[in-house]
């Protein structure tokens, strides 16, 4: 995701738009710029650089008087870090910043004939293109035409030439606020942080409506034209709790943004319910011939690919291994050049990872990266690189990360089941439908946050937790009990349900408490049986599972219902309340959740 701002008032702009973006910088940090209407004539000027906020400001002219600008600070998704992709982005009479994917770019490249005309590598400038090339001096009138093009999440903020003193706006998914106060001017924003000692009132932009913004007001229109009035509100917080959105902390605000982070890494790559690779540069040659795989990765990131592990190899049939990256190094490699491998990284720096990859690079030429930061070591140096847009993950414990790893390991089983001929097209469109699906079922599963809160206090002061489940269940219990022990300092251990009863089950005496999940229909019954043993030795069960109830008080002490959807995906919902109950258990303790001792967010030692 990218931080984007605009300004339209009665003081300079500039120092506004940059000490915005300053605070915005946790929305991504790669690059940055501003725009301006020079000399607040109707000619527009830019500025803009590779590298933060502050290697921007140091090429902006600061007797730079313009009262009305737009700033980005950009986390890259289509096209490297380089000064040329950094925002804004101009096209003709068009200047605009963009936060979102826009999907259907390369077709609009061919339907507007711009092969060769473009600066960058971006979905940006296409997007700035589009509107320019219906844009006969009307500017509502443009975008609107636009809009009804473009396919994907967007927030654009944007100037036309000869309109000094305007800014123009329209959203899509993507978020942006907006208010206007009789002192200062017209403000734009992807959220409050960026003017909150301006205002602390202000608006959601409704999506799919056009915002002209002036020094004296805003005016908001549907795409027919009508005038539509702001919703004001009003917050009470402080800057540094507006930089989370108005989360207490990161992580629940990253937990919140799984169903967009979900969306905007799926979104570009799903093609009439098929896998779609193309604009990353993945070819299918990469899959044909491949006999096994094998996933490298750490932590989060290798019990995500261990989710994909279980679904490749159970759907598709194929051989997969799971290595932790610190092992595989020392262990004898048995990767042929007909080996996928894929290696799994929010951070794409993790050096146990890293060397990993380099090993496996010694035996074969498919290695394919999933990674979360553009332009990261890992990325670099794979064959070919299939990122996340999760956008930044500033909490140390990794969440949002997880879940689109996990739909990227899906949506690559797909892709391999299609070429190596174990599923048919139809049975992969009914997956990807359902996988499609799962953004507004996390919103569902987000709803029972209060309830999660409450069962967290039961966790507080206990010594010990275990997590149990099989199959894909119990690859997500490995997760579980990290979340909870890296941000609670309670130790956990994730099992698989049926081996509890070789040992470990001796650790469970009164009160102990058991996170059971039990969602995969064939073996549902044995898992229930599992939880009976633990009950019968005094643990206190948590259940979640797609039940709509549970009668049986043998069962469980307390139980949580999913939404109901193939087993293959309701490790999308599980994980939410793993997540939600691990950050409130943290919470309850007393601890920050979003930065716990010991820890660092990204591991580069070995
Ligand atoms: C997860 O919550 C931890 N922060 C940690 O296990 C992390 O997943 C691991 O260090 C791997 O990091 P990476 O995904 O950036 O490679």
């Amino acid at each position: 995701m990218c931080g984007i701002i605009g300004f339209t008032g009665y003081k300079p702009a500039q120092d506004i738009l940059l000490d915005g973006l300053q605070r915005l910088e946790y929305r991504g940090y790669d690059s940055a710029g501003i725009a301006f209407f020079k000399d607040n004539s109707g000619h527009v000027s830019v500025r803009k650089t590779a590298g933060k906020v502050n290697d921007l400001r140091a090429i902006c002219d600061e007797e730079n008087t313009s009262s009305t600008g737009i700033g980005h600070t950009r986390w890259a998704t289509h096209g490297g870090v380089t000064n040329a992709n950094a925002h804004p982005h101009k096209f003709g009479e068009v200047t605009l910043i963009h936060n979102g994917i826009i999907e259907n770019y390369h077709e609009l490249i061919e339907k507007y004939d711009l092969k060769g005309k473009l600066k960058s590598d971006t979905d940006t400038e296409v997007a700035a293109a589009v509107i320019s090339c219906n844009y006969s001096g009307d500017p509502v009138s443009a975008i609107r035409a636009a809009v009804s093009e473009l396919k994907g999440s967007f927030a654009f903020c944007i100037l036309f030439k000869n309109h000094p003193g305007e800014i123009y706006a329209v959203r899509n998914v993507s978020p942006m606020v907006a208010t206007h106060t009789d002192d200062h001017g017209s403000f734009i924003a992807s959220d409050l942080t960026a003017f909150i000692e301006y205002s602390n009132s202000y608006f959601v932009v409704p999506e799919y409506h056009i915002m002209t913004m002036t020094d004296g007001g805003i005016k908001l229109e549907d795409m027919e034209g009508n005038d539509v009035a702001p919703q004001y509100m009003t917050v009470d917080w402080d800057v540094s709790t507006a930089q989370k959105g108005g989360y207490p902390h990161f992580m629940i605000k990253e937990i919140h943004e799984q169903p967009q982070a979900l969306s905007d890494t799926m979104g570009p790559r799903i093609k009439d319910l098929l896998p779609d690779f193309e604009e990353d540069g993945i070819p299918d040659s990469l899959f044909e011939g491949v006999k096994d795989i094998t996933v490298i990765a750490c932590g989060t990131a290798m019990y995500a690919g261990n989710v994909g592990r279980t679904l490749i190899q159970n759907k598709f049939g194929i051989p997969v291994t799971i290595a932790i990256a610190s092992e595989f190094r020392y262990e004898r490699p048995t990767i042929s050049s007909d080996t996928l491998v894929i290696v799994c990284s929010q951070s794409g720096e993790t050096i146990d990872t890293l060397e990993a990859l380099r090993l496996a690079g010694k035996y074969t030429d498919r290695t394919l990266a999933v990674v979360n930061v553009k332009g990261s070591s890992i990325a670099r140096e794979s064959n070919y690189v299939l990122y996340t847009h999760a956008g930044p993950e500033i909490a140390v414990a990794s969440t949002k990360a997880y879940s689109v790893q996990v739909a990227a390991m899906y949506l690559i089983g797909c892709k391999l089941g299609l070429v190596l001929g174990r599923a048919t097209e139809a049975e992969v469109r009914e997956f990807i439908s359902g996988l499609k699906n799962i953004p507004s079922l996390i919103e569902e599963v987000l709803k029972m946050e209060e309830r999660i809160k409450g069962l967290a206090n039961r966790m507080v002061n206990t010594k010990d937790a275990f997590y149990i489940g099989r199959g894909l269940d119990y690859t997500l219990s490995m997760e579980g009990a990290l979340k909870l022990k890296e941000i609670s300092y309670i130790h956990s251990e994730a099992y698989a349900a049926g081996e509890l009863k070789h040992g470990t089950i001796s650790l469970i005496t009164d009160g102990t408490p058991v996170i059971a999940i039990a969602t995969q229909q064939n073996v549902y019954s044995k898992v229930i049986s599992n939880i009976r043993e633990v009950k019968a030795r005094g643990a206190y069960v948590l259940l979640i599972s797609k039940d709509k109830e549970i009668t049986d008080e043998t069962v469980c002490d307390e139980h949580i219902s999913i939404p109901d959807i193939s087993d293959e995906l309701t490790i999308f919902e599980s994980i939410i309340i793993l997540q939600i109950l691990a950050y409130y258990t943290s919470v309850g303790k007393g601890i920050d959740p979003d930065q716990p001792r010991n820890l660092a967010k990204s591991v580069t030692v070995e």
